[in-house]
């Protein structure tokens, strides 16, 4: 029985059923009955295998089809009405087009199954800063990942009445079948079509394709923002929290920022980081007139590769109950799972990601390397009492970072809010010789959004200048952070981790008026003095090292800018042109 009297709702459900034409249609109430119900169905069907309930409470193990493992971006589409408008960093199709193509794929693809329909907010229900979404789909997978990585139920359609306004998303499996994978937003529709495939990041609408693409569209036409970042609050011995939002592209360590441990140094004086969001936030200028953040999300959909007892231990707590795990390797002995830089004693009787018998001395892989876990939130043994505040966190810093080798210091201010625009716009990282054995290949990634922005780059661009207008003096200040740089071996030179708690306490000091800088061509950089090495085996050579800014690295890197710039043509914001003469007058 239909959840809702909405006529938008039930018009557009009726008429994505009569394409796909589902055996049976099953609205999803968000009741634990329900989800047991579902949970029982899929271990029967095999689709998710029941984990050691002693050792992993309400934890599951699913395996994707081998060739579904990760985001598409080659067939991720931006199908707006105008080709320009999705500018030159998407892959456009022309609506008209994609509801073609797709609707021919569409037609019949749930026959023999059974459509769920899920309601789900991004953001905690009746807050200001939350959107509404109904997800239609034919995988258990997706409804129960749904519930953890969203609010989701029947209390969302009385949130939304009888508006219009929510994110139409239909999903299905179809035939799994590769050449035929899409993944397609219709941004002007507020509508998400996915095809064929069952990957977290293509499925659960919700995240990536909502959160992101839509909502950064969204963002634009109404006067907000949706970023690719983290939402962390730290707070001092006087229990003050100050909070920080931070960009950086995928792999480069949110999930690891975003629930630091601090030091010995630090935690004996009373700091504590607490997580409000490990992967996306939503912006918007409060009543006060300051940059306010929530987390839309409501679970972790972390990479599991490399989380252990020290990389992550609040990551790994998280997941030891309520978890669905995604192509990780399957213990068979406990019935338990594992992956590789859990620890240091891989399972002997096991399966593969791949269902397959696994031997760990025959040197291959036992997890996929992008496998995954949803966790809930409130699993988190750091979660932010403000997880689901519905007025969110006043943001007093924006962070960007990416992999940089030599180029970036360990940290830098920018001048104000327009430079600051132009340090996110530049941002890149480099892939390292062991992961391609190309080294120092730039990949531009400004603000972690390449891949997530819904609409023209150089208009998001112009957005957040103007966004820093309305700000005013009451903007959050922009630092840049790199974890990165390598010796002459390719070394990490910065501890990381927990010892970014130092770099965050500087960036506080700063927008706090506390410490002093030094001005380089491309910002503040800190005096080594004023970074806390107390407790580090780390000396203060290697510090002003990867404190230093090369002049030479940054003229070749304004010259890599101007490249990049030049794809945005006369949408490029003048004031990001003027920072890049700036900068490049700075620097002669
Ligand atoms: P998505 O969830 O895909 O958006 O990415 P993410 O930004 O959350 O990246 P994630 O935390 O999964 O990336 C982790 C990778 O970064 C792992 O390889 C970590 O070892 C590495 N990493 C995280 N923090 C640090 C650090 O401070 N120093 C170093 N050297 N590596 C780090
Ligand atoms: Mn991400
Ligand atoms: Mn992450």
């Amino acid at each position: 029985m239909a959840l809702t009297n909405n006529k938008h709702v039930l018009d557009w459900v009726d008429e994505m059923i009569a394409l796909t034409k589902p055996d049976q249609v099953v609205w999803i109430d968000g009741s634990e009955e329900q989800l047991d119900d579902l949970r029982r169905q899929a271990e029967e069907t095999k689709e998710m295998i029941k984990l050691n309930q002693e050792k992993l409470p309400g934890c599951y193990l699913h395996r994707t089809a081998v060739n579904d493992v990760a985001r598409v971006e080659h067939r991720t589409f931006i199908c707006s009405r105008k080709e320009e408008n999705a500018g030159p960093t998407n892959n456009w199709m022309d609506p008209k087009e994609a509801y073609d193509k797709l609707g021919k794929l569409f037609d019949g693809s749930m026959k023999g199954r059974t459509a769920y329909i899920i309601p789900y907010s991004m953001g905690p229900i009746g807050s200001p800063f939350s959107k509404a979404g109904v997800e239609i789909t034919d995988s258990i997978y997706v409804v129960l990942n749904m519930a953890i990585m969203t609010r989701m139920g029947k209390e969302v359609f009385t949130a939304l009445g009888d508006s219009n306004d929510f994110v139409r998303g239909l999903h299905s499996k179809a035939q799994l079948d590769e050449e035929n994978r899409y993944i397609c937003h219709f941004p002007e529709d507020n509508t998400i079509w996915s095809i064929n495939s069952g990957y977290g990041g293509n499925v659960l609408l919700g995240k990536k394709c909502f959160a992101l693409r839509i909502a950064s569209y969204q963002g634009k036409q109404e006067g907000w923002m949706a970023e690719h970042m983290l939402i962390l609050g730290l707070e001092n011995p006087q229990g003050e929290v100050k909070y920080i939002a931070a960009a950086f592209p995928s792999a480069c360590g949110k999930t690891n920022l975003a629930m630091l441990i601090p030091p010995e140094v630090y935690k004996k004086q009373g700091y504590k980081v607490w997580c409000v969001g490990d992967d996306i936030a939503w912006l918007r200028i409060g009543p006060d007139g300051r940059l306010w953040a929530v987390n839309p999300e409501n679970g972790f959909f972390g990479v599991a590769p490399g989380t252990n007892e020290k990389s992550n231990p609040n990551a790994l707590a998280s997941t030891r109950q309520g978890t669905i795990f995604t192509n990780v390797v399957h213990n068979l002995d406990d019935n338990t799972v594992w992956w590789e830089g859990l620890d240091k004693n891989p399972p002997k009787n096991a399966l593969n990601w791949k269902g397959e018998k696994w031997d760990p001395a025959s040197g291959e892989k036992g997890a996929h390397p992008n496998s995954r876990f949803t966790a809930p939130a409130k699993n988190c043994p750091c979660i932010s009492p403000k997880f689901d505040s519905s007025e969110g966190v006043p943001i007093s810093a924006i962070v960007f970072g990416g992999r940089r080798a030599k180029t970036a210091p360990l940290v830098y201010q920018s001048r104000d809010w327009e430079n600051g625009v132009f340090v996110g716009s530049i941002m890149a990282s480099e892939t390292t010789a062991a992961a391609t054995g190309a080294v120092g290949v730039v990949r531009r990634d400004p603000m972690a959004m390449l891949p997530f922005c819904g609409y023209h780059m150089g208009d998001y661009w112009a957005h957040w200048i103007e966004m820093g207008k309305k700000l005013g003096d009451k903007a959050p200040k922009i630092f840049n952070v790199n974890w990165f740089r390598t010796d002459d071996e390719g070394h990490f030179i910065w501890p990381g981790f927990g010892d970014n708690m130092r770099v965050l306490d500087w960036i506080i000091k700063r927008c706090e008026g506390k410490a002093d800088a030094d001005e380089t061509p491309i910002g503040f950089v800190p005096k080594a003095e004023d970074i806390n090495l107390e407790g580090l085996d780390f000396s203060v050579e290697q510090l002003k090292d990867i404190l230093s800014v090369d002049k030479e690295l940054w003229k070749a890197e304004t010259q890599g800018i101007e490249e990049f710039y030049g794809k945005f043509g006369d949408r490029l914001p003048q004031e990001l042109r003027n920072q890049l003469n700036t900068l490049k007058a700075k620097l002669n």
